[in-house]
């Protein structure tokens, strides 16, 4: 069995951090959300694996994660031109995937269940296609799929305004070769992409063997800023474990379960677990509250910060309110005017949100 990772696409609801990085490689507690996926994957015994890359962040997704070896697995990567669908992915590495059936896995998900126990349910029905589904409270925001009581999948339809159910499709799927001869037979949809929904839409019209299998356990979909804090929260909730490598000076105070990494300086500080805080941090005159993540080479200084993610060599000086649910992207500043300030002064990019709460 093979996997493919889908870690191109356009990252719109990310932006702006996207217009300058890849998506996938935004850090939840402190790793690429891209890497929770390929530990996952080679967790349940699947080391060749194929990334599919876009031509602007290709290059960063690449250098970042490598040739697989530091997860134990050999990884190809596979340049998809433009993102033109899920599908329209599949098709381009179908090269890499030959015959052999395949775990297809979108970059930007979190699943908490082992994959073992689906890879086990598809290879012993011999199946075409299994989807995972995930109850949810706004089904009209996903794919949705309509099963029978068995589990065996009717019909899929993608956003759609009357759901048959509240089963939304989670981006992990798994398939035969049959998927390709499927993806050879759909056109383009309204949006212009080739969407793998039709395709096992396909497959079920078809007759051929397309069951589900119903998550228990927690999935999140980072593409947008509250579903990352909340991917954030469930990792440092359940794999965050205390270790203490940088420098903690006598007047800080350390709570709960904290990582504080090399190089880093903790001065006159309160942090409450669950925290993690990078290498080579600098941190002074802080509160730093539960859930947050802080990544390499951060300076934070006379700063309460909470429930927040913080990229790499971000400097957060002298600001009087609580930082609270905020994303703060890599060497971006956030200092107040030396005196109370009469007026703001920004430098903001584009689709950048800022709220004066
Ligand atoms: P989406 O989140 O559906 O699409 P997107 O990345 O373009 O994001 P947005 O809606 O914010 O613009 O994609 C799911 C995953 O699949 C994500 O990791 C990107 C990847 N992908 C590809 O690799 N190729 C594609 O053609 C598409 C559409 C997505």
């Amino acid at each position: 069995m093979k996997a493919l990772i889908l870690s191109g696409g356009k990252g719109t609801r990310l932006r702006p951090l996207t217009y300058t990085g890849a998506k996938q490689l935004v850090p939840v507690a402190n790793k690429p959300i891209l890497w929770y996926g390929i530990e996952s994957i080679v967790a349940a015994g699947i080391t060749d694996i194929g990334i599919i890359i876009s031509p602007e962040t290709g290059g960063e997704v690449k250098s970042k994660t490598g040739d697989g070896s530091k997860f134990g697995a050999k990884i190809t990567y596979i340049l998809q031109n433009e993102p033109l669908g899920l599908a329209h992915a599949v098709k381009i590495a179908q090269p890499f995937l030959g015959d052999s059936p395949f775990v297809m896995y979108l970059g930007d998900n979190l699943v908490e269940s082992q994959l073992d126990l689906f890879i086990n349910k598809f290879q012993s029905k011999q199946l075409d296609a299994l989807t995972l589904l995930s109850e949810v409270e706004n089904p009209t925001a996903f794919g949705v799929a309509k099963v029978d009581r068995q589990g065996k999948v009717l019909q899929l339809l993608e956003k759609p305004p009357n759901p048959p159910s509240n089963l939304a499709l989670v981006g992990v799927y798994l398939f035969s070769s049959t998927i390709h001869n499927a993806i050879a037979n759909i056109q383009p949809s309204a949006r212009g992409e080739l969407e793998i929904t039709d395709a096992i839409q396909y497959l079920i019209d078809q007759q051929q063997k397309v069951e589900s299998f119903r998550l228990s356990g927690w999935w999140l979909d980072t593409g947008k800023k509250d579903d990352l804090l909340a991917a954030n929260q469930i990792i440092l909730d359940s794999c965050l474990d205390s270790k203490i490598e940088g420098e903690v000076d006598p007047t800080s105070n350390i709570s709960g379960r904290v990582h504080v990494g090399l190089g880093s300086k903790i001065i006159n500080s309160i942090v409450r677990g669950p925290v993690i805080i990078g290498e080579n941090c600098h941190v002074e005159n802080c509160f730093i509250g539960p859930y947050s993540s802080i990544a390499d080479e951060a300076t934070l200084i006379d700063a309460d910060i909470e429930h927040s993610v913080i990229l790499k060599a971000a400097t957060v000086t002298k600001i009087q309110q609580r930082i609270v649910d905020s994303l703060i992207g890599e060497r971006a500043k956030l200092h107040p005017a030396p005196q109370r300030p009469k007026a703001l002064r920004f430098m903001i990019g584009d689709d950048s949100q800022i709220e004066l709460i």
